[in-house]
């Protein structure tokens, strides 16, 4: 078997290294990207004068049917031929060959597939990532909708997960949205990062064709050249990015499934799970178990450790080409398919979660409303420390008597202050406690339609794939 660098060697390598070292069974996904790189790379050859027009166009005609074979045919990369491919520069370039010939051979004039690797990587997350962009959007569209639906609908907020304060369920579901906002933004920052273009590098030190690298980044949609061909032959930093992107991603997914997870269950029973997003127990028949959601909280691990893996593999890396860089494709891979299926998993769940308005807003009563019994009277003078301390008088006599604010009567409200008087019955409820508060991120009613209103702006399109 030939391989692209057999010309230095007096025997075969070893069959089993070589099966080692090959990566067509894997970076065959990258075919079109490296094909859509060869067709740029004999242009500019041929603009540099050293292919000349006749070649070029052999190459050119060649490699377009072999991009539309590789489209309409899964078995072209199963040939008998493409089995003994290392990768899939070689596959390409073999292809090439057995069409055209001798001018097929010149197309690797100035290239190395160190650079090939590094564009054809960047090339196809330049494809990828608007479509992971294009299902976080469409998973934020349906906590939009679930925003929606719960209309003024309350329920408590938890820190250390021990009931807080009041919030409108809708309150609840932005916060998921304003993490996935981040995801989408974080995305666009690695696109911004992708888009160099390495070619031009060589395989470390450069090429001495006089190719027009800034003519050959337009063409293939770079808006910048890389500044050091070493560096760029062995930087993968935007595979480190995208995998923390995808990471980071994942860790808001697990979290979202972990409150959906939990208010789903009989012991919180704020949210009912469709039918068709639970699975019964083939034991206990009473069970209607979240199993998606429990994959996607569980899958987030799988990417966290490709991106540990990763860093892993880079440190200590002397800079330049490794052959170790080749671990980035499965890991890339990896996760971004992990990533995509848990974002349409997720909104498959979530387009049918209901709210269970009484039980949750039930649970948003009672003594969380503490904090706003203190501010009643912050705001008839008492200092915030004081009337905490008063407060937590109240709370401690009301734990003790299996009693809530709203079962106090005036004279037992007075007898812890004065300053009590008809109003505190109205004020100490849960819609008067969101309703009191102030800031645009609060959950006001007022700031959460506000908050809604501009979500849904950005839905309709205020996002780009490069901007916010
Ligand atoms: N399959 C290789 C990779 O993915 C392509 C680059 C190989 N370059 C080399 N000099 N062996 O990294």
């Amino acid at each position: 078997m030939a391989h692209l660098w057999s010309g230095r060697f007096a025997g075969d390598p070893d069959a089993a290294l070589v099966e080692f070292g090959a990566s067509f069974t894997f970076d065959r996904r990258l075919f079109e990207d490296d094909v859509a790189g060869s067709l740029a790379w004999a242009e500019a050859l041929e603009r540099a004068g050293v292919l000349g027009s006749a070649d070029a166009g052999l190459i050119r005609v060649a490699l377009g049917e072999m991009l539309a074979r590789g489209r309409s045919d899964p078995a072209f990369f199963l040939t008998e031929a493409a089995r003994g491919d290392e990768d899939v520069h070689s596959f390409v370039e073999r292809e090439l060959v057995a069409r055209i010939g001798e001018p097929g051979r010149r197309l690797h004039t100035g290239r190395s597939r160190n650079e090939q690797v590094a564009v054809d990587m960047r090339l196809y997350l330049k494809r990828r990532i608007p479509e992971l962009q294009r299902a976080i959007v469409a998973l934020t569209g349906i906590l939009a909708d679930r925003a929606q639906d719960a209309s003024d609908s309350l329920m408590p907020s938890y820190t250390h997960m021990r009931r807080a304060q009041p919030v409108l369920a809708a309150h609840f579901f932005l916060a998921h949205a304003a993490a996935l906002r981040r995801d989408h933004r974080r995305f666009a920052g690695v696109l911004d990062e992708i888009d160099e273009l390495p070619l031009g590098s060589g395989a470390i030190a450069g090429t001495s064709y006089a190719v027009d690298v800034h003519a050959l980044a337009t063409r293939l949609g770079f808006s910048r050249v890389v500044v050091n061909s070493i560096d760029a032959t062995g930087d993968r930093d935007f595979v480190s990015s995208l995998l923390h992107a995808a990471a980071l991603t994942m860790v808001h997914l697990s979290r979202m499934a972990e409150d959906l997870i939990l208010f789903t269950s009989e012991e919180f029973g704020f949210f009912e799970l469709a039918d068709a997003a639970a699975t019964g127990s083939s034991l206990m028949p009473q069970k209607k178990n979240p199993d998606p959601l429990e994959l996607v909280r569980g899958k987030a691990g799988r990417v966290i450790g490709r991106l540990a893996g990763w860093l892993a593999t880079m440190k200590g890396l002397p800079i330049g080409y490794s052959k170790d860089l080749q671990e980035d494709k499965e890991a890339m891979f990896e996760a971004e398919e992990t990533l995509h299926a848990c974002l349409h998993a997720a909104g498959a769940v979530l387009a049918g979660i209901s709210i269970n308005r009484d039980v949750a807003g039930a649970a948003a009563s009672g003594l969380l409303l503490a904090t706003d019994v203190a501010d009643y009277l912050v705001a008839k003078g008492v200092p915030f420390r004081q009337a905490h301390e008063t407060v937590g008088a109240i709370v401690r006599r009301l734990i003790a008597e299996r009693r809530t604010f709203e079962s106090l009567t005036l004279d037992e409200w007075r007898a812890h202050s004065m300053l009590f008087d008809a109003g505190v019955r109205d004020a100490i409820t849960p819609a008067a406690s969101v309703a009191r508060k102030r800031t645009p991120q609060s959950t006001h009613p007022d700031a959460v339609a506000a908050a809604l209103a501009d979500l849904r702006q950005w839905l309709r399109g205020g996002q780009t794939p490069r901007g916010a």
